[in-house]
């Protein structure tokens, strides 16, 4: 799929549709097969980011990939931030790339599944893990990122709006879809077409802003 990679993945397919699991993250890592990777904080997140006042926020980045999020906040002055990941690689790379934040008790790097993880947030972060997940999946992210928030903690980020193509992530979705999703759980604050998306993803990015309810 264009946005997300110029390779297509290739997995032998015992079932129509693979197993969109730890394997299978940690064999497109494997295989360099990481087209959703921009190599930078995307605009959207790093504009919101900016106009956060608190730096003690607990901030979560599931799915966090190469979190140059984490980076951004860092250099930021932001002080309280978690990342998670289920491919064990990634995870491994990233504990040597942040370090010395680590050793500062900065950030923390976990290498578990996003659903098995307890915690308590003020503001988690999500950029392209959403459409990342089994589509079967979407009601435990929202039930999970809604247990995860303190009381009135922010759920924000970029999520694709766009048909839900083939069999592997991206898996999209579209504005009416995520309405019905988080509405049971949150105030949609902003739910709207994102103006500064990265080129390839222009036209096809909704930025919002959720409040637990
Ligand atoms: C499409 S990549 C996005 C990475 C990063 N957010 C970015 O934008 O560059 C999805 C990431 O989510 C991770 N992931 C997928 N399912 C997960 C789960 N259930 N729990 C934690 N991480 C997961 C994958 O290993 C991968 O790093």
């Amino acid at each position: 799929m264009e946005i997300f990679a110029t390779k297509i993945v290739q997995i032998k397919r015992l079932t129509k549709m693979p197993d969109i699991d730890q394997l299978y993250w940690e064999h497109r890592y494997k295989n360099a097969q990481t087209g959703w990777d921009i190599g930078y904080a995307s605009p959207a997140l790093t504009n919101y980011i900016n106009q956060l006042e608190s730096k003690n926020l607990r901030i979560l980045i599931p799915g966090c990939g190469n979190a140059y999020e984490a980076e951004f906040l860092l250099e930021n002055q932001f002080e309280n931030i978690t990342l998670i990941d289920i491919a064990r690689p990634l995870v491994e790379q990233i504990e040597q790339k942040f370090a010395h934040s680590i050793a500062q008790n900065k950030l923390k790097v976990l290498h578990t599944d996003f659903f098995e993880h307890n915690g308590e947030y003020d503001l988690i972060l999500e950029q392209t893990f959403f459409c990342a997940i089994p589509p079967q999946k979407r009601l435990g992210y929202a039930k999970k990122m809604h247990e995860l928030l303190t009381p009135s903690g922010k759920l924000s980020g970029l999520l694709f709006d766009m048909p839900m193509l083939g069999e592997e992530p991206p898996f999209g979705g579209n504005r009416d879809e995520y309405r019905e999703l988080f509405a049971p759980y949150f105030q949609i604050q902003t739910l709207e077409p994102c103006t500064n998306s990265i080129k390839p993803r222009a036209g096809r990015e909704l930025f919002f802003v959720l409040r637990k309810t």
